[in-house]
């Protein structure tokens, strides 16, 4: 229930072409300013004056992560109830709103194939360059700890770029699974998995945009240092979740928030991190939930904090 002035506020924040075009875009996920700007053609300072009347209204929430800011529909309240109706209601064949997500698709298909131009580019030097800014001994520790005693049949390795974590953990799972959408990073884990004698995994061409052939495929899966690529981890999340086991397991690692713009520029994140309200707001919608967190500090200045966070699905039937 709201009163009438709140939702007199919360249609004039709707009720304008532009502002629905907006709220037509986030039905598809978190969207940054920037995406906005580059899909509807508009000026950022005009476009900002919109998404604030909408975040003023309640319609949606911003988050701000150095030079950019992101936006999502809000989930909760009467607010949440209109947006949620606006996604059920809104015609996806209206003019102005099938232009702008076929727009938002290519974008974020430029987006990955940046990402991937940069792995095919860095994946010789990566095995160094992965221990850069982390604390990485520490890390494969806690990842370790998360598998202690458990008899895993199947691991799914999500964005395995050189297969670090199927080396990782071969000891602990019968079958093995990294996923990549760099040929140049797969063939070292091949290489490198040959190295090592690990017979029992092995790797795939794949994205994560794309992962309908694993839906119930894994008892554990493992996402390192691949969330922050995304625009949408969220989403990203939901396409993960569906690869799980009802009794599985899933392990994150990545970096907590920071301010490290340059990382964008030079390393291709999307993302400066990843917090625990995110992580838990994500995988509460992906239908799963954190059941423990880790963290870890850099080991320098210069360095970033790392969190692991573990999730199990929630409330699924089969
Ligand atoms: C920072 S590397 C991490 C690799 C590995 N997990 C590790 O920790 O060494 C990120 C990996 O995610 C992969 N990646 C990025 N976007 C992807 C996508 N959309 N689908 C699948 N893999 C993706 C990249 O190709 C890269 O190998």
């Amino acid at each position: 229930m709201a009163n009438a002035d709140t939702i007199v506020a919360l249609l004039k924040a709707a009720g304008e072409e532009t502002r629905l075009r907006l709220l037509a875009l986030l039905a598809e996920g978190e969207l940054s300013v920037k995406d906005f700007t580059e899909i509807l053609g508009q000026s950022q300072p005009r476009i900002s004056r919109h998404l604030k009347l909408l975040a003023d209204a309640g319609l949606v929430t911003r988050h701000a992560e150095g030079a950019w800011a992101y936006y999502r529909l809000t989930e909760n309240g009467v607010a949440g109830s209109l947006a949620g109706w606006l996604k059920d209601e809104l015609d996806g064949s209206t003019q102005d709103v099938a232009r702008d997500r076929s727009k938002l698709t290519r974008l974020r298909m430029a987006q990955r194939e940046k990402a991937a131009a940069y792995f095919g580019k860095i994946a010789e030097s990566w095995d160094r360059l992965r221990s850069l800014h982390a604390p990485e001994a520490a890390v494969e520790q806690g990842i370790l700890q998360c598998f202690e005693g458990s008899d895993v049949e199947t691991l799914l390795d999500i964005g395995t770029g050189t297969g670090r974590m199927l080396e990782l953990l071969a000891d602990h799972y019968r079958q093995g699974m990294g996923i990549d959408s760099s040929r140049e990073m797969l063939s070292i884990a091949r290489a490198k998995l040959d190295a090592a004698g690990i017979a029992h995994a092995q790797v795939r061409l794949g994205d994560i945009a794309e992962l309908e052939d694993y839906s119930d495929f894994a008892d554990a899966v493992v996402v390192h240092q691949v969330l922050h690529y995304f625009d949408d981890p969220g989403a990203a999340l939901g396409a993960i979740g569906a690869c799980i086991k009802r009794n599985g397991t899933l392990v994150i690692v990545d970096f907590a928030p920071h301010k490290f713009e340059f990382l964008r520029e030079e390393q291709a994140h999307r993302r400066l991190g990843l917090s625990d309200d995110q992580m838990e707001s994500w995988a509460q919608a992906a239908g799963l939930k954190v059941v423990k967190v880790d963290k870890f500090p850099p080991q320098d200045s210069e360095g970033l904090t790392v969190c692991l966070w573990q999730l199990s699905p929630v409330g699924r039937t089969q």
